[in-house]
């Protein structure tokens, strides 16, 4: 391959800082433990709103910032991810939104792939829950460092050793208190900041949150306690810190960095107590752009001359009066210059990258320059694929974003029989969004698809968009399949024929599948073909 715009977009120093001040991160946790609420504090410190309410649109009227779908606001649940930024002292912050419910576990997956650390949000109350496992496994496996933000303090729940154990125990990762609450509930009274030995406190009756007196703390004795605790949250508060402050040894940012240990704050989301020591924690230790591998084992450097990035996410229809289709770039190196030519990996092909906006807040703004660390939106005619490199001297292909096995399957029915095509480019755009997937049996052809979907919300969502974006009145038909599995030989490649008479489908990559009634038929595949490996997961096109 040529070498693309050697004279353009060399990365100088002032870029190189650019670089090195980007913190890339999202938050991850079960639906209702706060998310949005902490999103919403977070933009606020972060000077990008300037009145509450104004990212929440559940029950608000005010503009949703972070969900766009129509569906979404109906039900409540942030389906699509999307991108916010904001300043914090002097980082460039990009929180990446990702979707609560379950049933976009691979949407989630694929923003986790974007982003350098997480932020673990756990409601008080009901502790380390089934969702917030699961989005921790993804990053445990992805070695990603973890914050957590234990929220609700102003409602009864469990007290903190409890809560920290359980973590631990259920999680396997050790914690590390970074602050300490002071009372919890009807009692929380503010927050005992280890780090720089102050403790704030709130009043949680007055309605300007933020009202915090704030003194030196010499220790769990100090006389400032009794001014501010009843006596027996004093007595367990005093208990508390004379074990965490003797039992711990200091915080291991290596031990950190390493997805090992995670620094835990306490807070209310809500009333707006410890969302900026969290935040002050977070400007410290989060890790900045770190250096991506491709899959021949190069390392690219953040600060790199070469301008590289990979598609996460892909929106279409995200104004419908536009018809418009974005490709989520996450920039890993060099700098993003608008209308820069780029080498596309998949298609081997070189391409300009015009149309690229940034997203602050509920604001879509043209960006003409963005740095490693940073997500620009390209505007897509349906070049890009998830999982697409781009690079701007030389082909780059990153490691793939895989794409997980569906357990549910329809077909669909359009009531107009002339819009049969139509029916089927829609889907083809969903399916390279990454919101659906579609398989072919080869009797059939690609005249119509089989579609796979993870969870149950994915249909309805489809229903939904078929009709609020195509103009398509479609009705849903499911199918018996339970299983789906990309089976491959010793060698990795993909198995055509299998032994035991099963019939075999295609995905759009032409990779073989089986589609399975349930575990049963899978476990006979198993019995009758044992050197063959029936993959839960395949890589995308390349
Ligand atoms: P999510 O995005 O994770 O699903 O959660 P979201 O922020 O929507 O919060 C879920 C509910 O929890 C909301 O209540 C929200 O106000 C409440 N909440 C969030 N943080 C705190 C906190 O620190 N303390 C208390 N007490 N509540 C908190 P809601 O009744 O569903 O909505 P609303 O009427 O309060 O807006």
């Amino acid at each position: 391959m040529g070498l693309y715009f050697q004279a353009m977009a060399t990365v100088n120093a002032t870029d190189k800082l650019e670089i090195e001040r980007r913190r890339t991160f999202a938050i991850i946790s079960h639906p209702d433990a706060g998310k949005t609420t902490l999103t919403e504090k977070l933009l606020f410190h972060g000077g990008v709103i300037h009145e509450t309410g104004e990212v929440k649109g559940k029950s608000g009227s005010k503009a949703v910032t972070s969900d766009w779908m129509e569906l979404e606001r109906q039900k409540g649940i942030s389906i699509t991810s999307s991108v916010m930024t904001f300043d914090f002292e002097n980082l460039r912050v990009n929180l990446l939104d990702t979707p609560g419910h379950k049933d976009f576990s691979e949407d989630t997956y694929r923003v986790l792939m974007a982003v350098e650390s997480a932020c673990m949000l756990i409601d008080v109350a009901k502790g380390v829950e089934d969702r917030t496992k699961k989005l921790y496994d993804i990053c445990h496996y992805r070695n990603i460092p973890i914050f957590t933000f234990v929220n609700k303090l102003d409602r009864e729940g469990k007290d903190p050793l409890t809560l920290i154990d359980e973590i631990e125990k259920t999680l396997g990762m050790q914690c590390y208190p970074v602050t300490w609450p002071l009372g919890i509930g009807s009692r929380f009274k503010g927050i005992y900041n280890r780090m720089n030995k102050k403790v704030y406190f709130y009043d949680q009756r007055r309605e300007d949150d933020l009202a915090v007196e704030e003194f030196d703390f010499s220790g769990p004795q100090d006389p400032i306690l009794e001014k501010y605790l009843d006596h027996e949250t004093l007595a367990q508060v005093r208990d508390e810190l004379e074990l965490i402050e003797s039992a711990l040894p200091p915080f291991d940012v290596e031990e950190f960095l390493a997805g090992k240990i995670s620094p835990v704050t306490f807070g209310s989301a809500k009333q707006n107590f410890g969302v900026d020591t969290f935040l002050q924690f977070f400007t410290k230790y989060a890790p900045g752009p770190r250096p991506h591998s491709t899959q021949k084992d190069l390392s690219i450097e953040p600060t790199s001359d070469n301008f590289t990035g990979f598609v996460f996410k892909i929106q279409a229809n995200m104004d419908k009066r536009h018809r418009d289709r974005i490709a989520f770039i996450r920039i890993c190196s060099g700098k993003f210059e608008r209308g820069m030519k780029v080498n596309h990996a998949r298609l081997d092909r070189e391409l300009r990258l015009s149309y690229s906006s940034q997203f602050i807040a509920a604001d879509k703004e043209t960006v003409d320059v963005a740095y490693a660390g940073d997500i620009v939106g390209i505007g897509d005619t349906g070049n890009f694929a998830i999982g697409d490199s781009v690079s701007s001297q030389n082909k780059i292909q990153f490691d793939d974003i895989p794409k997980f096995a569906p357990e549910l399957f329809a077909k669909l029915t359009v009531r107009d029989a002339l819009r049969r095509q139509k029916l089927n480019q829609a889907l083809i755009h969903l399916s390279e969004e990454g919101a659906i997937q579609l398989f072919i049996d080869p009797i059939i052809g690609n005249q119509e698809y089989i579609i796979g979907a993870v969870g149950e919300l994915q249909f309805e969502v489809l229903v939904h968009r078929m009709q609020d974006e195509y103009n398509l009145e479609v009705k849903l038909n499911r199918l018996s399949y339970g299983v789906a599995r990309w089976p491959r030989n010793v060698n990795g490649q993909g198995v055509k024929e299998l032994k035991g008479n099963f019939n075999m489908f295609e995905d759009m990559i032409k990779q073989p599948v089986l589609l399975l009634n349930q575990e049963w038929d899978l476990n006979w595949a198993k019995k009758e073909n044992p050197d063959i490996e029936f993959a839960t997961s395949i890589a995308r096109a390349r």
